[in-house]
């Protein structure tokens, strides 16, 4: 959050944000913030390309994460990055989900890619931490320039322990991100035909998927409840599997169904976590 923080400063005063309609749910309480302190915040579809590209002239910021979390929308980062690169406006991506693995925004045009190093970067859980990367360019050194001193003057200094941490779970980032991509897509293969599940939210890549299951709020609670190999937990991206009802966090938009559970896959056994899942599934639904 004091790496979006930072990002979002960069924002003038009374200027203007495009965003994707749904964002991280921390994200969209500080755009919340900005629009009460004056900004005006556009927000557009996720896949409507057209509509973004429409709204950019007159933004001084885009804001872009894909896949969206927890709705998994993808969003075409290259030609919208491409444009606000032409019309000058500063564009930020978070791309904690799909890390530098699957998707580097800098090299295809963005201006700030933001990490939540919490996540896949540190990979164990037991660290949290954020990083803005910039191209090492003029403009790139000029907004690093910027990022930095809002980091110094709002105190968000990493420490040198959750650092050694993040250092050190970056050296398995690659082995530990591919075991749990090639698991998350075994899964939403196997989810797509179970009958406890109306709808698999699964991009087509990455470690992470959300399911709505075939039943209300209540149901998905229960499969949350009965998993004994998944942590029911809010976070994401650790070496140990975890689901979410979304909805249980109070600030996650109406948008996101009550009755949606989001999956970020671990480095378990696949049959453990399949096993695991089918059953709280099958429970719930009984
Ligand atoms: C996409 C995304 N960005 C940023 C964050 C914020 O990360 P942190 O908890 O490290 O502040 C999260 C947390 O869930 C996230 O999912």
């Amino acid at each position: 959050m004091g790496a979006i923080a930072a990002a979002l400063s960069l924002v003038p005063s009374g200027g203007t944000v495009l965003v994707p309609d749904t964002t991280y749910n921390g994200t969209g309480d500080l755009l919340r913030e900005l629009e009460s302190a004056g900004a005006t915040v556009v927000r557009c579809h996720a896949s409507d390309t057209a509509a973004f590209l429409e709204a950019l002239p007159g933004a001084d910021l885009v804001w872009l994460e894909s896949p969206t979390n927890p709705l998994m929308d993808v969003i075409a980062l290259e030609p919208i990055l491409a444009r606000a690169r032409d019309l000058g406006v500063t564009s930020v991506v978070d791309n904690t989900m799909p890390t530098p693995i699957l998707c580097r925004p800098l090299e295809l045009g963005a201006d700030v890619v933001v990490h939540s190093v919490t996540k896949y970067l540190a990979g164990h859980s037991d660290v949290i931490l954020g990083a803005t990367v910039v191209a090492d360019t003029e403009r790139g050194r000029g907004l690093g320039m910027r990022l930095h001193r809002h980091r110094t003057l709002h105190g968000a200094i990493a420490g040198p322990m959750e650092v050694f941490l993040a250092l050190r779970g970056l050296r398995t980032l690659a082995l530990r991100f591919e075991r749990a991509c090639a698991s998350a897509a075994e899964l939403a293969g196997r989810l797509e035909d179970h009958p406890a599940v109306a709808r698999v939210r699964y991009p087509g890549s990455g470690a992470m998927l959300s399911i709505d299951v075939a039943g209300d709020a209540q149901v998905a609670e229960r499969v949350c409840a009965a998993t004994r190999v998944w942590f029911h937990s809010t976070s994401l991206g650790g070496v140990e599997s975890q689901l979410e009802r979304r909805r249980r966090q109070p600030s996650e938009p109406e948008t996101v169904p009550d009755n949606l559970i989001r999956l970020s896959v671990g480095i378990e056994h696949v049959e453990d976590l399949w096993a695991d899942l089918d059953a709280a599934l099958k429970a719930a639904l009984a």
